[in-house]
C-alpha cells in the first residue's frame, strides 16, 4: 500500500505497511492476485496477512484485513473471448430466426408493428435470449421450503433448450443454501423464534391495520424498540416496518435543502433513493476512501453552498457498516475521528453488520471497540440476522423523538405485525443471553469462524474474493457451506432452537 486512504492516517501521519510491491486500486486497498497471495500465505490463516494490516495512527485495535483481488488477466480475457462468441453466434441465430429457418420462441414484433418503435429489439433482449437462456436453468429455480441452512428444490427438466420447464414432480432435499441472508439461522419454521410468533399470532393476529400515531402501537412494540436501544447501548430507538423504507423515508426527515449528504459511492440503494428524495445536495465520496472523503468534508467547509458560500446547514455522512455488495466493513474509526474533526454527522446503516459482527454480535461499532455515543444516526435492518423483517433508526433520545413526529414511515405506514416483532424480540434476547442459554452469541462467533473458514478455503481453492476477512457478507453462508462438517449441536437447551443450531465439528481446524 502506498499513499490512499488505507494508510494516510486523519492526522496527517502516514503508516508504514509491508507493502508488497502492489500497485493500491481506486478505492486504496491493493489489488492483490491469488497467485501472490497462495505464495506467500499458503498454510496461514487470513489474520495473519501482514500486506493488507492498516495500523493508521493506532485508530485500529485490531488488523484490518481487506482486498478487492484483481481479475487475472487470462481469466479475463477468456472471459470477453466467450461473450465475444456467443454474441456472434447471437447475431447469427437471429439471422436464422428472422429468415424462418429456425424457430423462434421469444415474443416478437407482429407484421403489423413493423412501422412502430421495436419493442423487442433491444440488446437485454438480445442477451436473454442468446446468453442468459443457454444457463438459465441454474437461475430462478424454484424453491419449495423455508429458505434455512439448507432448502429443497423443485426438480425440473427442459426439453427445448431452456425456453420452458417442466416440473418432475421430484423435489431435490437438503441443498446447501448459498443464497440467503439468514447470518445466524434463526430464519426457520421450528425453533423458539417460530414457536414464540406463532403464540403471538394466535393472541394478536398477524395484521395491526393503523399507524403507530393512531391505534396501532402495542405494547410489544414498545418492549421491542427498548430491547433495540439496550441491544447497540443507546438512549433510545424507533422501529418501522421495512428496511429500505427506514433508509429511504428517514433520511428525508433528517436533512433537506441546503444541507449536504456525503455518501460512499457503493452505499444500497434505500441509502441513494433516501438521499435523493431529501433534496439536499449529494456527494459521492470513493468507496471507503478516507481522502476522497476528508477532501469532499474540507471543500464543503471551505467553501459552503454553492454560488452563495453560505455554510451548509447540516453535512450527514452516509455509509454502511458491512457494505452489500463487496463485503467491506467501514473504515469506522477514521470516519468518526473525520466526522469530529469537522463536526458533520454520522450515519451507519447496519443491515449486514447488526447481529453478524463483532464479539457481542452487535455490529460495527461493538467490533471497533468504539463507543456507540460516535455514531449519530445508527441504522439497521431486522431481515437478516434477526430472520424477520423491518428495520430500526437509533440514537440520541431527541433524535428519536422527533423521528417520531416527523418521519413519513412513522406516520403514515401501518405499524410492524405482531409476529415480525416476536420474532425479533425472541432472537434478539437470544444473541443477548437474556433467554439464558449461550445460543445465540455461540452462533455470532460460529459465523466467524466459518466465514474465515470458507473465505480462506476460496482463495485456495483459486477463487476471486471480495471484502474485509471478517465480513460474513460474501461468505455469508459459510455457516451453511461448512455443513458438510457439521454435527449437532447435542445440548437439550440448544436442541430446543430448532434448525439454524447446526454447528460446525473442529474437523477444519
Ligand atoms: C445496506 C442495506 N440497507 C437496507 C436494506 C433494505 O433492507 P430490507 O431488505 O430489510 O428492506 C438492504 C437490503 O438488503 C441493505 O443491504
Amino acid at each position: 500500500m502506498t499513499k490512499s486512504s488505507a494508510n494516510k492516517s486523519v492526522n496527517g501521519e502516514v503508516c508504514h505497511h509491508a507493502t508488497n510491491g502492489l500497485k493500491p486500486g481506486k478505492n486504496g486497498f491493493v489489488k492483490n492476485r491469488y497467485f501472490d497471495q497462495k505464495q506467500q500465505h499458503k498454510y496461514r490463516y487470513p489474520e495473519e496477512k501482514d500486506h493488507h494490516i492498516d495500523c493508521n495512527g493506532g485508530l485500529y485495535k485490531r488488523p484490518f484485513n481487506e482486498s478487492f483481488e484483481e481479475t487475472p488477466m487470462l481469466v479475463a480475457v477468456f472471459t470477453y473471448m466467450g461473450y465475444g462468441i456467443l454474441t456472434i453466434f447471437g447475431y447469427f441465430r437471429d439471422f436464422l430466426r428472422e429468415w424462418k429457418i429456425e424457430k423462434c420462441n421469444i415474443a416478437s414484433e407482429r407484421d403489423e408493428q413493423k412501422d412502430f418503435v421495436p419493442l423487442y429489439q433491444d440488446f437485454e433482449n438480445f442477451y436473454n435470449r442468446n446468453v442468459y437462456l443457454r444457463i438459465r436453468d441454474s437461475f430462478n429455480r424454484p424453491v419449495c421450503s423455508v429458505p434455512g441452512a439448507k432448502m429443497d428444490l423443485v426438480e425440473r427438466v427442459s426439453n427445448d433448450y431452456n425456453w420452458t420447464f417442466e416440473y418432475t414432480g421430484k423435489v431435490l432435499k437438503d441443498i446447501i443454501n448459498l443464497g440467503s441472508y439468514n447470518y445466524l439461522g434463526f430464519a426457520e419454521n421450528t425453533g423458539r423464534c417460530s414457536e414464540a410468533a406463532a403464540e403471538v399470532t394466535k393472541k394478536y393476529g398477524v395484521g395491526v391495520s393503523s399507524t403507530r400515531q393512531e391505534m396501532g402501537n402495542l405494547g410489544m412494540h414498545e418492549e421491542l424498540e427498548k430491547l433495540v436501544a439496550k441491544f447497540l447501548g443507546v438512549e433510545s430507538a424507533m422501529t418501522f416496518g421495512m428496511g429500505f423504507a427506514t433508509n429511504s423515508m428517514n433520511i428525508p426527515a433528517l436533512v433537506g435543502k441546503g444541507c449536504l449528504i456525503l455518501s460512499d459511492e457503493l452505499n444500497h440503494a434505500s441509502l441513494v433513493l433516501g438521499a435523493r428524495l431529501s433534496k439536499s445536495t449529494i456527494r459521492v465520496f470513493k468507496h471507503n476512501n478516507m481522502q476522497s472523503l476528508e477532501k469532499l468534508l474540507r471543500d464543503a467547509i471551505v467553501h459552503g453552498q454553492p454560488r452563495t458560500h453560505r455554510h451548509w446547514k447540516k453535512i450527514l455522512i452516509l455509509v454502511e457498516g458491512i457494505f452489500s455488495m463487496e463485503g467491506s466493513i467501514v473504515r469506522l474509526p477514521e470516519i468518526v475521528a473525520l466526522k469530529k474533526k469537522y463536526k458533520a454527522y454520522l450515519y451507519v446503516d447496519e443491515a449486514h453488520s447488526i447481529g453478524a459482527l463483532g464479539p457481542n454480535g452487535r455490529g460495527v461499532v461493538d467490533y471497533f471497540g468504539l463507543d456507540p455515543q460516535d455514531v449519530d444516526v445508527m441504522m439497521g435492518t431486522f431481515t437478516k440476522s434477526f430472520g424477520s423483517a423491518g428495520g430500526y433508526i437509533a440514537g440520541k433520545k431527541e433524535l428519536i423523538d422527533y423521528l417520531r413526529t416527523h418521519s413519513h414511515s412513522a406516520v403514515y405506514a401501518t405499524s410492524m405485525s405482531p409476529p415480525v416483532v416476536e420474532q425479533i424480540i425472541t432472537s434478539m434476547k437470544c444473541i443477548m443471553g437474556e433467554d439464558g442459554t449461550t445460543y445465540g452469541i455461540q452462533q455470532v462467533r460460529q459465523l466467524a469462524e466459518n466465514a474465515s473458514y470458507f473465505r480462506r478455503r476460496l482463495q485456495e481453492m483459486g477463487f476471486i474474493i471480495y471484502g474485509n476477512n471478517d465480513s460474513p457478507r460474501r461468505s455469508h453462508d459459510a455457516l451453511h457451506a461448512s455443513e458438510t462438517q457439521c454435527v449437532w449441536a447435542g445440548d437439550a437447551e440448544e436442541e430446543h432452537w430448532g434448525g439454524g443450531g447446526w454447528v460446525p465439528s473442529n474437523a477444519h481446524h
